[in-house]
């Protein structure tokens, strides 16, 4: 039994891999109590902020859902009806709301905010994502993983494909080296994650036995694996203006039938961390798609999203079990 008390989770590497297989067996054991109906409260009473200076439907349900089956309280907090941001500092707001709350969730796009909030908020501090990390996304994607293929973390191999720059393919790759499983990333090579990113899981790597690859080469990275992740091309916070370029740079990435062939595996299952642009159905991905030719799907086809491959909301409702074990375990 680990004690995470009190402690928060601003990126990967803050948990040791232990504490990290710890946190999924305690979603396990919430999802099991929650579909049998016996969940015990271990939250009574506490009190969480929830601040989101960028959009969220997962996280933010995630957090409420798991909140309140818990029998904590939770507020939202955003930057157009707070001081936050344009009339207080993140140090000054840490502190007020480390007064005020048991715990304090934070998205936004500067990962060193969400680390001034955690240094001087008194109380546990998680990432609801920013552009460097999306740690809570990372429990979720592993907790479904294991769930499908029922392999130890160890022996799990996985492919991110698309832009390695952002938040998912930077998580997704850290997060592989900490639990031991062979880790791909695939992607031309201006969109590698930084060299310190590398090196991080490099170092990490070399402590837990996994084995981590960087490279532009798409069968390199999608021979044999379990399963192939990707993220949307364009993140929140970027300019429309990049969506031309970005989509002829990773147009080869693109997962669909053909690259899910690439595998080899016929049991290979498609993840992401949602939201997708795979059809016409939203006004961005209208656009985009509409705007480049790219009828069938960006980031990933229609068909492979819809296929029995795709296990993507298995991943989503992952994100309520995985984010209450967080809470329980710094809280409970
Ligand atoms: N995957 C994820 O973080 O989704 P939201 O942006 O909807 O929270
Ligand atoms: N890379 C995406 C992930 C969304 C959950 C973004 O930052 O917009």
């Amino acid at each position: 039994v680990f004690n995470l008390t009190n402690r928060s989770f601003v990126k990967e590497v803050d948990f040791e891999p232990g504490e990290l297989r710890f946190l999924l067996r305690l979603a396990e054991a919430l999802k099991l109590a929650k579909y049998a109906g016996n969940e015990a409260r271990r939250l009574n009473g506490k009190e969480i902020a929830l601040v989101f200076e960028k959009t969220s439907t997962r996280t933010r349900s995630a957090f409420d859902v798991a909140a309140y089956d818990q029998g904590a309280h939770v507020t939202h907090l955003d930057p157009s009806s707070t001081q936050l941001g344009h009339k207080e500092s993140i140090v000054d707001t840490a502190v007020v709301l480390g007064r005020m709350f048991d715990a304090i969730e934070y998205r936004g796009s500067r990962q060193a905010d969400v680390e001034a909030l955690a240094a001087h908020a008194g109380v546990p501090v998680y990432n609801g994502l920013t552009d460097e990390w999306h740690p809570t996304q990372m429990l979720a994607d592993f907790l479904t993983m294991r769930e499908v293929c029922a392999k130890p973390y160890d022996s799990i191999s996985y492919a991110f494909v698309g832009d390695c720059r952002f938040n998912m393919a930077r998580s997704t790759l850290v997060m592989g080296a900490l639990m031991g499983s062979d880790v791909r990333l695939a992607g031309p090579n201006d969109l590698h994650p930084p060299r310190d990113v590398i090196d991080l899981a490099a170092a990490v790597a070399g402590r837990t036995g996994a084995r981590v690859t960087v490279t532009d080469d798409v069968d390199a990275a999608v021979s044999g694996v379990d399963f192939v992740h990707t993220d949307v091309w364009v993140s929140m916070g970027e300019s429309k203006d990049v969506w031309a370029e970005r989509v002829r740079l990773l147009a080869p990435y693109q997962v669909n039938t053909e690259l899910l062939r690439r595998t080899g595996n016929q049991a290979a299952k498609f993840m992401h961390c949602l939201p997708a642009f795979h059809d016409k159905n939203t006004t961005v991905g209208r656009e985009i798609m509409e705007h480049t030719g790219m009828d069938s799907g960006l980031e990933v086809t229609d068909d492979v999203f819809r296929s029995a491959a795709s296990i993507v909301f298995d991943q989503a409702e992952n994100r309520l079990h995985t984010i209450k074990a967080l809470l329980v375990a710094t809280l409970g």
